[in-house]
This record gives structure tokens, C-alpha cells and sequence, in this order.
């Protein structure tokens, strides 16, 4: 295989916004990376969404992504796409694919009591693939899952400026402390991205003595690994946001998407 251009750019695919928050660490470890940031709205909520219309669904869109964006590489920067379609995508499309995988290994070397709470998508927390996680890295603690669709749409409202629903976050935090042994919880994983979009909310809620964790440092270092020695732009530019179409659902302003780096806002 060639080895990419330096124009060849880094595709971040998700259901929506929440991707984003995945590109920080990445930008400061490539800083001239050229991004293109696609957004499934035409799919959003991923989460209430049954498995096999997720395996279908994820390695076509992407594939048409690669087609028309021709990256150097893909991050499904969705906890519930990667943990029901990652074997999929990889066996679908000639590329390297990262994938977002629930932080439950450093949260159980983080946590002091013992007791792990993981936030994610009702798809994601049933799904097999955090039992396998809980299994090897977390045998001997308490790992407790809570699923809240309500905090993917308060992460979008958040985002476009609108209010958030104090109730929703309350609501979050309760469905895992209220769980046998959640008293204890001093580590929450934040196993949708879209919810670090929300951790001032949640920590204001938590408490002090919650840790917050998330997979995003460990892909930047991930993509960074996986692309080591290629050629980069010299000068940075601006990404690219590219949205499925939805009629309920337009893109946001760009001036909410600018604080992330992206410039150009397209729809497909
Ligand atoms: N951001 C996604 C995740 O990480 C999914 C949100 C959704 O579409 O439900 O799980």
C-alpha cells in the first residue's frame, strides 16, 4: 500500500455531536491533521436503536464516507457503533478503523472503593462486549451500567446553546447510585461521547468525590501510534463537518461546531 498523502485526512464518524470530543486530544497530538467530523443525523439516537439495524447501517455509511473522503484512517467515535459494528466495519472497508471502547480499565485501576459506574447508551450498557471488558479488567470490582438516552439529547441542546434538563442529569446519576452498592461509586466511565459534553452537569450532581473518565486521551495516542512516521499538512486548516440529512433535525450553527476546529459545515 502507498503511504497516504499529507492531505489525507482523519475521518471521526458518529450519530451525532458527540464525536467531538474526541477530536481535542487528537489535534494536540496531530495539530495539522486535516478532519473531516461526520455526524449520522439521519440515525441519531444510535442508542435506541436495535443491534442488527446498527451492524447494517454503521459499515455502509462509512463506507460511503471512505469513498467520498478518502481518509488515512477512521474512528468510529461512538461507544454504542464500536461496540456493536467495529468487527464489522473492520471486515468491510481496506483501512485502519479505531474504535471507542468503554473506559473500564483505567477506571478500575482509578477507583478507591471498589465500585465502577458506567454511563452509556441503553445500546451500549447490555451490550456483551462490556461484560467481556468487566470480566478482564474489573473482576473484582463492582461495575454498575446505567443507560440515559436523556443525556445524548441534552449533550445536542448543550451544544446548540440550548438548556439542559436538570432533571435528566439528576436522573443519570441516580439510575447508578441507586443500584445496590452505588454509595460507594467513586468512578463514573463515560461510556458514550457524548457525555463529556456534560461533565461539568454530571460532577455538579455527583459530587466531589466521583471521578469522571472517558476513552478520548487513549484514541488521540491510539490514531497517533497508528500513523506514526506519515507526512501532515505543515499549516493547520480548518476541519470539515459533514451531517446526514434529517428534516427534524438541520445541522447546527458552525459558530457551535468552530471551538472544535471545524470550518465547513456539508450535508449528504
Ligand atoms: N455518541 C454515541 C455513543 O458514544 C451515541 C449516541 C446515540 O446516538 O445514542 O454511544
Amino acid at each position: 500500500m502507498q503511504p497516504p498523502s499529507a492531505d489525507a485526512p482523519i475521518l471521526f464518524f458518529d450519530s451525532g455531536l458527540g464525536g467531538l470530543t474526541v477530536l481535542g486530544p487528537t489535534r494536540a497530538l496531530l495539530p495539522t491533521a486535516r478532519i473531516v467530523y461526520a455526524a449520522d443525523y439521519a440515525g441519531l439516537p444510535y442508542g435506541q436503536k436495535s443491534d442488527a439495524e446498527l451492524a447494517a447501517r454503521v459499515p455502509a455509511l462509512l463506507g460511503r464516507l471512505v469513498e467520498r473522503y478518502q481518509p488515512r484512517l477512521a474512528v468510529i467515535a461512538c461507544n454504542t457503533a464500536s461496540t456493536i459494528a467495529l468487527a464489522h466495519v473492520r471486515a468491510a472497508l481496506d483501512l485502519p478503523i479505531v474504535g471507542t471502547v468503554p473506559a473500564i480499565k483505567p477506571a478500575a485501576a482509578l477507583t478507591k472503593s471498589g465500585v465502577i459506574g458506567v454511563l452509556g447508551t441503553e445500546a451500549t450498557v447490555r451490550q456483551p462486549y462490556v461484560d467481556d471488558l468487566s470480566a478482564k479488567f474489573a473482576a473484582d470490582k463492582i461495575v454498575l451500567r446505567h443507560g440515559s438516552p436523556g443525556l445524548v439529547t441534552g449533550a445536542e441542546a448543550k451544544l446548540r446553546g440550548e438548556p439542559v434538563d436538570p432533571e435528566v442529569i439528576e436522573r443519570a446519576i441516580a439510575g447508578l447510585r441507586d443500584q445496590p452498592g452505588g454509595e460507594a461509586m467513586d468512578v463514573i466511565v463515560l461510556a458514550c461521547t457524548h457525555f463529556p459534553l456534560l461533565q461539568a452537569e454530571l460532577q455538579a450532581t455527583a459530587g466531589p468525590d466521583v471521578r469522571f473518565i472517558d476513552g478520548a486521551e487513549g484514541i488521540a495516542r491510539r490514531i497517533a501510534y497508528l500513523t506514526e512516521g506519515q507526512d501532515w499538512p505543515a499549516v493547520a486548516s480548518p476541519g470539515t463537518a459533514v451531517f446526514t440529512r434529517s428534516d427534524e433535525r438541520p445541522p447546527p450553527p458552525l459558530a457551535a461546531l468552530e471551538p472544535f476546529g471545524i470550518g465547513r459545515i456539508e450535508t449528504i
